[in-house]
């Protein structure tokens, strides 16, 4: 089996590519699930914020979440920002675990801006609506040196990394 740790920044397209490409697995009667960290923030990480342990601790729980669906042979997109990689070295060690880095470059992602966030992050400091640690604005996003697929969704069409990452899945799953 297997568990796809995203990492990349916040609007990058793990969302995106994960629903995608868990419509192809599903299409191949494959069992899939996305386990992601805006939904999750909402239910059992909801206690969660941004500090440095709190997103150790969110990244923590929903791998715990994602190795119960792996024993049940269900292959797993987690995605989340998972900013650090000391932590993405120590999921790493698990022999099921491949990480996938979606890179695009901050011009474009506050070009992009579809959630309004990269807006609200670079808001002046006394504006009640600012967003404080905002992965890659004013908090710390470690580029991975160990990712097995990067994905540069910021040159690559949609359908072009969706495709990458689906046979990238299905190429690990046969090893
Ligand atoms: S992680 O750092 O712990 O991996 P996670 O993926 O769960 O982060 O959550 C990131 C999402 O939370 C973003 O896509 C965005 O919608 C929202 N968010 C709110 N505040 C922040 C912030 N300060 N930094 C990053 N994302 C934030």
């Amino acid at each position: 089996m297997i568990l796809i740790q995203f990492t990349g920044l916040s609007g990058s397209g793990k969302t995106t590519l994960a629903q995608n490409v868990r419509h192809l697995l599903a299409d191949k009667s494959y069992s899939v699930e996305i386990v992601d960290g805006d939904v999750y923030r909402k239910t059992i990480c909801s206690d969660l914020g941004f500090s440095r342990e709190d997103r150790y601790e969110n990244i923590r729980r929903l791998f715990q979440v994602g190795q119960n669906f792996v024993k049940e042979n269900t292959i797993v997109l987690m995605s989340v920002i998972n900013p650090y990689e000391n932590l993405r070295n120590e999921l790493r060690t698990y022999e099921f675990v491949r990480t996938v880095y979606l890179d695009c470059s901050i011009a474009n992602l506050i070009k992009r801006d579809p959630k309004g966030l990269y807006k609200k992050a670079l808001l002046p400091d006394h504006d009640i609506n600012k967003i404080n640690h905002f992965t890659g604005i004013s908090d710390v996003f470690e580029i991975p040196c160990h990712a097995d697929l990067v994905l540069k969704t910021d040159l690559e069409t949609e359908v072009f990394s969706t495709n990458k990452l689906y046979d990238f899945i299905i190429k690990n799953l046969s090893e």
